[in-house]
């Protein structure tokens, strides 16, 4: 038989696989609450503006309380033939109301509903995502603090570089969230127009009243083209790229804690509850959580991807192809939540094997910059060629097998006269971080002061 809300000019119902491909409900079901939220401003508008009478209005209200008291009991019913999650509220609304029912898709087509519905749904998921952020940024904050003053190798080309602190390091992720938090707020603000009432793309001829559906729902005011209001899915596009984005942070923190945690490095241990064994090698303790959060950030990009080839061809206004929009965007975010999850509890429960840093930060000459600068300052010399005196010092510091402030004073003064005792002030690690005082510099007390900015308190 054909189908009971549009089948009035066909004979027979769809083939089997016809309901399978054209068929939402397996993921659109995700979004009922939403659906429901939006029937139920649609008719209290109805009523208000005489477009349905206030009794029937008030019906339909009561029964779209009961449909949604039976999705929350009993889960929505996977019935491929009443397509989406649209379709089958308004089919369960009959069944509990009866044919008034058929009075609630007055003057809206599910073009304006689903576009209605997606927005709120990406609008709710903004909100998990900022509080999820604000939490790990929390955990960043606090380690922060602990290692405001531990000394660990600076890296550039992964060779170490110049002594920098863990906290400062953490900090660095915190300015990244930092930016996610932004641009998620941004999309927030952006999308926050209401499409319903737009029809199916031309708008209708009903006396329907758009700045109230948009009121009743919490947007700031209705859309302005109706064509675009039920084609534009830039919401979800701007969703999915801050995601995308965000997860590329949180995959970069990843794969510095899975080398951390590898034994050269050997810089943090995860905690037994973010670590996993091998069936074969008893010794083992693999990062997985973390390797999963730098895999996922592919997919994420992936389904940014995915959504956007989807939109790129489509004429106005809806096509069907746009169907395909919300699993890429409900794909993104369960991933997106657990990474950030994921993150939060190592970062919180991680140990920071500090000395190892320390030993590491003294090994690798990361204070030859330091030399270079005391020339330059305390001996006037011009820094091209410091550069190169103590670039000599390195050499003899390797051949020696020592650290730089351990050259003898006397090899020092063969290469540069200029050089005198004052300058063992400024060849180890603490001394080297501490002068690193320009603003956004790693010196603890810059650390501590940018701790405080973040929290507020400053
Ligand atoms: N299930 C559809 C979707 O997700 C709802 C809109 C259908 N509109 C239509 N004209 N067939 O896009």
């Amino acid at each position: 038989t054909s189908n009971s809300m549009w089948g009035g000019r066909f004979a027979e119902g769809p083939s089997a696989v016809m309901r399978e491909i054209n068929a939402s409900l397996p993921f659109d079901q995700r979004m009922w609450r939403q659906d429901v939220a939006g029937s139920r401003a649609h008719v209290a508008m109805l009523g208000k503006q005489g477009i349905v009478q206030p009794a029937d209005a008030e019906a339909i209200a009561e029964g779209l309380t009961q449909v949604a008291a039976g999705y929350e009991r009993d889960g929505v019913p996977d019935d491929l033939s009443l397509e989406d999650i649209h379709m089958l509220t308004e089919a369960r609304l009959a069944d509990a109301i009866g044919p008034v029912a058929g009075r609630l898709h007055t003057a809206r087509s599910r073009n304006d509903q689903v576009a209605t519905d997606f927005r709120l749904w990406v609008r709710d998921a903004i909100d998990q995502v900022l509080d999820a952020l604000t939490a790990f940024q929390a955990a960043l904050l606090v380690r922060a603090e602990e290692h405001a003053g531990a000394v660990m190798p600076g890296f550039t080309h992964l060779q170490s570089a110049q002594p920098v602190t863990l906290g400062h390091h953490l900090m660095a992720y915190h300015e990244m969230i930092a930016r996610d938090v932004s641009r998620f707020t941004d999309a927030r603000a952006r999308m926050n127009l209401c499409p319903l009432g737009s029809a199916a793309l031309a708008g209708t001829g009903f006396p329907i009243d758009r700045h109230a559906t948009a009121e009743a729902l919490g947007f700031d005011g209705p859309t302005r083209n109706s064509l675009d209001s039920v084609s534009d899915r830039d919401f979800a596009l701007d969703y999915l790229a801050a995601a995308a984005q965000c997860s590329l942070h949180l995959s970069r923190l990843a794969e510095e804690f899975v080398l951390w945690a590898s034994q050269p490095f050997g810089f943090v241990a995860l905690s037994d509850q973010w670590s996993t064994g091998s069936s074969i090698m008893p010794q083992k303790r693999n990062p997985d959580a973390a390797e999963l959060v730098r895999g996922h950030s592919g997919r994420i990009t992936g389904c940014l991807v995915s959504l956007m080839m989807t939109m790129k061809g489509l004429p106005l206004a809806y096509s069907k192809d746009m169907q395909d929009d919300k699993p890429p965007v409900f794909e993104a975010h369960d991933l997106l939540g657990l990474s950030i999850a994921a993150m939060t509890g190592m970062v919180e429960s991680a140990t920071f094997r500090t000395d190892r840093m320390r030993a590491l930060a003294e090994s690798g000459y990361a204070t030859a910059t330091d030399l270079a600068d005391w020339l330059v300052r305390e001996a006037g010399v011009p820094f091209r060629e410091a550069h190169h005196i103590t670039g000599r010092a390195v050499a003899r510091a390797e051949a020696l097998g020592v650290t730089l402030d351990a050259v003898p004073l006397g090899d020092l003064q063969a290469m540069d006269a200029r050089i005198d005792a004052r300058v063992f002030d400024v060849l180890s690690v603490d001394a080297s971080v501490a002068s690193r005082t320009s603003f956004g510099g790693t010196a603890p007390a810059n650390v501590r002061a940018a701790i405080a900015v973040a929290r507020g308190e400053a």
